[in-house]
């Protein structure tokens, strides 16, 4: 693991999308894993950035998002489908097809996450994954205690991280699903270079037990 700090949010983007850059240019099929949340964004407009200033392409990428919630209605402003093309890939040259999440108005769910986990498997794994960290630690969705062996599965939110995403219902609690399809951590382990984004102090905690605390499936007590 390599821990780098940098001098402002702008500059750990800038790595960040840098670390996108060398996939997208050097695989013939570059697989991207993708985060939603506020943590990307910066590394979203550079690269959009860049794709307009330098013709940075991801016509030959396929992308995945980490986790999507549970019963928003396809197309819903927060459906993270939705985040993701509106924050990126409606600005660049990634063919829409080749953009997938987790199904999470599936009626069968259990099916849905098994058959997610076999499309990133026939991509033939991540090449890079975007992940940013919750408050709590939590990383996707997997909750602290989260197995390390755990694959793609629904997950029930901690009522601090429905606290922590109503910002972006209008602050509605009763708005935020319960429910999620979160990339399990062993999901997540198997992609070949993990990209995680901290910014700001309330990110200070969760970032030092994760980087200096004992190796836990969570943040230690
Ligand atoms: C998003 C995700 C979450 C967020 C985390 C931090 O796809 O999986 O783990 O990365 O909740 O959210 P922000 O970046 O909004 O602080």
């Amino acid at each position: 693991m390599e821990v780098v700090i940098t001098a402002d949010p702008a500059a750990a983007a800038g790595l960040a999308a840098d670390a996108v850059e060398h996939v997208l240019v050097e695989r013939d099929r570059p697989v991207l894993g993708l985060a939603t949340g506020s943590s990307p964004l910066g590394i979203y407009r550079e690269l959009i950035d860049r794709h307009r200033r330098s013709r940075l392409s991801f016509a030959r990428a396929r992308a995945y998002l980490l986790d999507e919630y549970v019963g928003l209605p396809p197309g819903h402003p927060e459906a993270y489908l939705t985040f993701i093309r509106r924050e990126l890939t409606d600005q660049v040259d990634l063919p829409p097809d080749r953009l997938h999440g987790p199904d999470g108005a599936a009626d069968d769910l259990a099916a849905a996450a098994a058959a997610y986990e076999r499309a990133i498997a026939d991509a033939g794994g991540i090449d890079l994954q975007l992940l940013g960290i919750g408050g709590d630690g939590h990383i996707g969705f997997n909750e602290p205690v989260s197995s390390f062996g755990s694959r793609t599965r629904i997950k029930t939110l901690t009522a601090a991280t429905r606290r922590d995403n109503a910002r972006f219902f209008g602050g509605d609690l009763d708005a935020v699903p319960r429910h999620v399809l979160t990339q399990g951590i062993g999901t997540i382990l198997e992609a070949r270079h993990l990209v995680l984004i901290a910014t700001g102090e309330a990110k200070a905690e969760p970032i030092a037990r994760a980087v200096e605390g004992p190796p836990t499936p969570g943040p230690s007590p």
